[in-house]
């Protein structure tokens, strides 16, 4: 059988972690083998280029250069960990992927739409998730979870604005691929998050079967 590809998205401090961590041992529980990775990172190369765009001393970063350094960790994970473990048969479960890209350079810096296309098919060669859940959380309270846990990083230092405009582009992601990309609320607990993201989890499988 050939493997699953699905991303956990959303805004800072939205919970994405915590969930990708419960829905790991939920599918684990139903024998399933799972790759769990993130983005930017998953590989060597990956990790260091995280290192440079979460670095909040680099603050001259351009718009364009943070985009191609995002594509190119994509492009490097792509190769060397999601598409060999799709092909053998696992579920990738991945934090973040390309959806982050429309979402923060598209919406949030006003790259445009047909040079994320052009970057997406590049950096990605036809490996797209299968089921994406948004985990959609007010901005100021995502910040401010996220300041509880550590030094915000570069990107957590823009505006509020800026975020915002992110939240929406996942919004809007959501509204434009219906049956891929599925909204939950992460302003409910913990125990109720993961259920709704089981729940939505079951369906997808179910309906590949
Ligand atoms: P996180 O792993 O804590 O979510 O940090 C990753 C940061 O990088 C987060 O601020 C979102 C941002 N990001 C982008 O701006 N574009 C991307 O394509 C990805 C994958 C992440």
């Amino acid at each position: 059988m050939k493997g699953a590809f699905i991303t956990i998205e959303g805004v800072e401090g939205c919970g994405k972690s915590t969930q990708v961590i419960g829905l790991k041992h939920y599918l684990e529980s139903m024998d399933y083998v799972v790759e769990v990775t993130r983005e930017p990172g998953g590989t060597s190369a990956g990790e260091a280029i995280r290192a440079v765009l979460l670095d909040s001393a680099q603050k001259d970063l351009s718009p364009t250069a943070e985009l191609l350094l995002y594509a190119a960790a994509r492009a490097q994970h792509v190769d060397q960990r999601i598409r060999p473990a799709l092909e053998a048969g696992r579920i990738v479960l991945c934090d973040r992927f390309a959806d982050s890209t429309t979402a923060y350079q598209g919406a949030g810096r006003a790259i445009d739409p047909a040079d994320l296309e052009e970057l997406h098919r590049l950096a990605t060669r036809g490996v797209w998730p299968d089921l994406t859940i948004v985990i959609d959380l007010p901005v100021a309270q995502g910040l401010a979870r996220a300041a509880q846990v550590h030094e915000p990083d570069r990107l957590e230092r823009e505006p509020l604005a800026f975020h915002e405009r992110v939240r929406q582009g996942f919004l809007q992601i959501a509204q434009r691929e219906p049956g891929r990309v599925k909204v939950v609320d992460g302003s409910a607990s913990i125990p109720d998050v993961a259920e709704a993201i089981q729940h939505l989890v079951d369906g997808f499988l179910d309906s590949r079967t």
